[in-house]
């Protein structure tokens, strides 16, 4: 005991300690950094090198200052680690991102990337972490899907938010569901594996691949129908058409009522 208490004491003991120190933090720092790189050359399948490179690229010049250069999220918006190439691909291909102004819902704009751009940038955040992958043409391909059975599955799923024609509907705090009508195919099935701000997420074991092919071949089915039986009135539903009617109808009966009782001069 009295040899180490003295040992301690001796003039190099400061002096290893703090080399020893070094070294452990500098062994930690090296390690580190190696998993990081590892990370960023992690090529998610279906996309080369070079897309996660010029994605990367790309990610930096025009979304690093709000979520962060590596996509870790900061103030101004949340990390992207492990949302997936479909999460860029949806918020991307719709004109979502990039966000221009901060507000209740990111808002839709035309797309600012093509398709390649969109599918580098969406390659380079998929690099970071596992997420849902974009989907394959097979689950877009409506002449194999059933209109009526994604009938009732939108009813079930969707409809309390988009309304039962997918005409859209208001939410709380200023947000709503939007109009379905005319989304891309692809774009429907990314918003569902990957619930944008207030929409849930509904994965494969919520609705799998084929019953997702149907609610799509739903949507498009009843889009391209029209509407057989008159003006749509915004498909929406029995209040809006109950308004109308009572106030067309009432007017009319008011004018009526005023022209036969007025005296014929
Ligand atoms: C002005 C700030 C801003 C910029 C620039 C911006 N974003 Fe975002 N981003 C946000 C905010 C805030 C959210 C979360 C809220 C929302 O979705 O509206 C978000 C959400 C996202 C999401 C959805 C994340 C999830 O959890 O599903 C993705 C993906 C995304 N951004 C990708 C991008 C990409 C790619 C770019 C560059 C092309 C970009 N963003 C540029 C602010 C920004
Ligand atoms: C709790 C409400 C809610 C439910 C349930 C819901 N959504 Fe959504 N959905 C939203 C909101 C809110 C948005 C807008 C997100 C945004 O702008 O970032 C949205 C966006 C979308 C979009 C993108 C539309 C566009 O214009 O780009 C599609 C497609 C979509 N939803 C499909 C569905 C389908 C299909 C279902 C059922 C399987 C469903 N949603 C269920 C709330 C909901």
């Amino acid at each position: 005991m009295k040899a180490l208490s003295q040992k301690r004491r001796h003039p190099f003991a400061f002096v290893a300690l703090l080399l020893l120190g070094l070294l452990v933090t500098g062994g930690l720092y090296a390690a580190a950094t190696t998993v990081n790189q590892a990370q960023a050359s992690n090529v998610p399948p279906g996309y080369s090198t070079e897309d996660v490179e010029e994605g990367q690229r790309l990610f930096v010049a025009n979304c690093a200052t709000c979520h962060g250069m590596n996509a870790e999220g900061t103030d101004a918006g949340p990390s992207l680690v492990g949302v997936g190439a479909a999460a860029v691909d949806f918020q991307v291909g719709t004109g979502r991102m990039p966000m221009q102004m901060q507000g209740p819902q990111a808002q839709q704009k035309p797309p600012q990337f093509n398709d390649e751009q969109t599918g580098q940038l969406a390659a380079y955040v998929a690099s970071l972490g596992a997420g849902p992958a974009v989907p394959d043409d097979e689950y877009l391909d409506i002449d194999q899907g059933d209109a009526a059975r994604g009938g009732e599955l939108f009813r079930i799923n969707c409809a309390m938010c988009h309304n039962a024609a997918g005409a859209g509907g208001a939410l709380t705090e200023g947000k709503y569901a939007p109009s379905l009508h005319g989304v891309e195919a692809r774009h429907i099935y990314s918003a569902m594996t990957t619930g944008p701000q207030n929409m849930p997420v509904f994965n494969d074991s919520n609705i799998p691949p084929e019953d997702k092919r149907d609610i799509i071949t739903f949507l498009k089915t009843y889009e391209s129908q029209g509407t057989p039986g008159g003006f749509s009135l915004g498909f929406m539903g029995p209040v809006a058409e109950g308004l109308l009617i009572w106030t067309l109808g009432l007017a009319l009966l008011i004018g009526s009522m005023v022209w036969l009782t007025s005296r014929s001069s």
